[in-house]
């Protein structure tokens, strides 16, 4: 079995149940652009909501890491990894986690207790020193010059500025071949970090005022890959098994050895990975110039470059060549990497296409420039990216290489002139025409508040908001469900959206403090993504939101409400279609 199999295996056996790979672009949360940590598309349930699986969960997640993005092409950093995860949704606490970790570490791994040190949260002014997990773990065995309390800084987990958040105590594993010494030094990198458990207890608003949870949680999170290099005693991560396959092939197509040409090979493998993560994706993302359409282009673009530097033909298929072993590797555990293979491969070719009919031509301005100056302007930086489409970090990578600096700050002068003008050019386009859709969208996003109530009086009050779309044609509306709707339930719900229609009950907005929200029972479900003055939408009775907007002034403006579909989305996640006619 391998260690993702293992994982979910021991959990399972200790009460957990299994819950799928949330996608990897969150589906209702614009602030961020991809997963980043398995805890984040369960940050409702940590806050309260009742998950459809109970209070135990165990998975993989697929994550992407953007901070990481210039360190590819080193031993240990990926833009895409898996976290393995279990969580307890107030059900067990620090003694149990600890338990749980330190048996599957050394019974279900095998890893000699000599190999493991540890650290936990040392406390500050409102809370305490973790003595509890100090001595969980001393009573299994690991010695006190072995444990560390560390400070805010390292032993605190909070995703991002504001959210639900604890100390936590995390795992350390040595990697060398050294003795061990008897006391653990943290700052000894020779111990690496594999395990991260954080006992959710607080919750921080973004001016820090930290409050308790309704209930105590524990949130975990192990690097799948660093334990696989762990496990098989190597120090670079893309000498494990895990890219055995991708990189003889890689060796394969290139004819070149991957030592002496790590930097290119690993750069080329990641970013493929990541992109065939993307592109999979239910999100449906293409290659754009924004959010994940830009990360994917520049994704795809850079792996095409260092392909062309070590000198493969690019227009030969390396690349889906390379698509179609990750797909192999990956399909079981993802499903929509078998649904979708041939949309990945479709937006590797075309993005190579399209990239590869200017990349010579950019790369020609480089020589050019480079006999003459020292530097690329800011005019030539975006002539580059406007021109021949090389994103801003590959011109700088590309620069760096040949010694010349980048002008960044005139670029973007020059990317924002662009903007302008284009931005001017499309708010005259939206005068002419476009104001009857948003007409439309506005009635819809008042439905969808109407379906979110009548749901919950229907099912249950667990359901919320996991996922919502609009178009002009219809909404979507995803959430928490173990069973597919009965025809009982759909004509229920349809009828009390319906009778809230007919009775015209008005819609009323107010800007108020975030705390203040909430207290008054507004329904939001990323609260920390909120800013502190937020818009409540409220509908006599019936809803209370937190919600952009915009909505209809009375419900009376709906018309007919009518489910078209009803299907899963994914396990436990239901899905609904519906229209307004
Ligand atoms: N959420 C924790 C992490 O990402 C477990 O490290």
């Amino acid at each position: 079995m391998n260690l993702k199999d293992l994982y979910i295996h021991f959990f399972v056996s200790k009460g957990h149940i299994q819950i799928p790979s949330a996608p990897i672009v969150p589906e209702n949360d614009p602030s961020v652009l991809f997963n980043t940590a398995g805890m984040q598309p369960l940050i409702p349930y940590l806050m309260g909501a009742e998950h459809p699986y109970g209070k135990r969960l165990c998975d993989y997640q697929k994550c992407v890491r953007l901070t990481d993005l210039d360190s590819i092409g080193d031993t240990t950093h990926h833009t895409f990894f898996e976290m393995l995860g279990n969580w307890s949704l107030g059900d067990y606490f620090k003694k149990e986690s600890i338990e749980y970790s330190f048996e599957f570490l050394t019974k279900v791994l095998e890893i000699p207790i000599e190999r493991l040190a540890i650290t936990v949260y040392e406390g500050d002014e409102k809370i305490p020193r973790d003595e509890v997990s100090a001595n969980t773990w001393k009573s299994l065995g690991i010695p006190t010059s072995r444990i560390a309390y560390l400070g805010r800084e390292h032993n605190f987990w909070i995703p991002g500025s504001s959210g639900p958040c604890g100390g936590d105590t995390e795992i350390f594993y040595w990697r060398s071949k050294d003795d061990i010494p008897e006391y653990f030094d943290p700052e000894d990198e020779r111990w690496v970090e594999i395990w991260n458990n954080v006992f959710m207890e607080y919750y921080q608003t973004e001016d820090g005022m930290v409050t308790e949870l309704a209930q105590k949680n524990v949130d975990t999170g192990m690097g799948l890959e660093r334990v696989v290099a762990v496990l098989e005693g190597v120090d670079d991560n893309y000498l494990t098994s895990v890219w055995e396959k991708p990189r003889k092939l890689l060796e394969e197509l290139s004819h070149l050895p991957y030592e002496g040409n790590e930097e290119s090979m690993r750069i080329i493998m990641d970013h493929i990975r990541t992109s065939v993560m993307i592109a999979a994706d239910p999100a449906g993302i293409k290659p754009s110039n924004t959010d994940q359409g830009y990360i994917l282009r520049r994704l795809i673009r850079r792996a095409i470059r260092h392909a062309r530097k070590l000198g493969m033909d690019v227009l030969s298929d390396w690349d889906t060549q390379l698509a179609n072993t990750f797909i192999d590797l990956y399909q079981d555990y993802y499903v929509e990497l078998k649904q979708n293979r041939d949309v990945v491969l479709n937006v590797l070719k075309q993005e190579k296409e399209k990239f590869n009919r200017t990349l010579e031509k950019g790369l020609k301005v480089f020589e050019k420039v480079s006999t003459n100056t020292d530097s690329i302007d800011g005019e030539t930086a975006f002539h580059l990216y406007d021109t021949f489409g090389f994103p801003i970090e590959l011109t700088k990578e590309v620069a760096a290489e040949k010694n010349l600096k980048v002008d960044e700050e005139g670029f973007h002068k020059m990317f924002q002139e662009h903007q302008e003008k284009s931005r001017t050019a499309s708010v005259g386009k939206f005068k002419g025409g476009l104001s009857g859709n948003t007409e439309i969208e506005t009635r819809y996003h008042t439905a969808t508040h109407l379906l979110n109530a009548a749901l919950k009086k229907v099912i249950g009050p667990s359901v919320h908001q996991m996922g919502s779309n609009i178009t002009e044609e219809r909404l979507r509306f995803d959430f928490p469900c173990d069973h597919k709707l009965t025809e009982e339930e759909k004509s229920e719900v349809e009828n009390l959206v319906n009778t809230w229609i007919e009775e015209g009950i008005p819609v009323t907005k107010e800007t108020m403090e975030k705390n203040t929200a909430i207290q008054s029972g507004a329904e939001c479900m990323f609260i920390e993504k909120y800013p502190d003055m937020v818009t409540v939408y409220t509908i006599g009775d019936v809803s209370k939101e937190l919600c952009g907007g915009p909505h209809v002034q009375n419900t009376s403006e709906l018309g007919h409400f009518k489910i078209t579909k009803e299907e899963a989305s994914s396990a436990g996640v239901r899905r609904i279609k519906a229209i307004l006619e």
